[in-house]
């Protein structure tokens, strides 16, 4: 087994809540969906400077509606003391 399986067995044994900062975006949707797939919780936040809506619309068809569920997405701009 793997430091990765192990890390990934762990996570699914004991969710967490994670925040992902630029959600809307390459790196952060590809996350998001990895996390939804752990059966994580998550936070999103995005103003969508460079990321797009339709990310998170794939991540959507790509997990469970139960993981999508797990999902709060915040859009607003981390710069933005309310917004955080
Ligand atoms: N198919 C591919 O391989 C592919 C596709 C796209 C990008 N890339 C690579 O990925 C890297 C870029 O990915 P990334 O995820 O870092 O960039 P990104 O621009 O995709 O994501 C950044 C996210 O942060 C958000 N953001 C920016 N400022 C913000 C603020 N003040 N408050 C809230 N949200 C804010 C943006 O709206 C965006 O959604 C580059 O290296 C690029 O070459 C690869």
């Amino acid at each position: 087994m793997t430091r990765y399986d192990h890390v990934q067995t762990q996570l699914l044994q004991s969710p967490k809540t994670w925040l992902i900062t630029g959600v809307a975006g390459f790196i952060g949707s590809n996350l998001l969906e990895t996390l939804l797939k752990l059966n994580q919780k998550v936070v999103g936040l995005d103003n969508f400077a460079t990321g797009h809506q339709r990310n998170l619309d794939e991540v959507k068809t790509l997990v469970t509606p139960a993981q999508w569920a797990n999902f709060n997405f915040i859009n607003g701009d981390i710069r933005n003391l309310e917004d955080c």
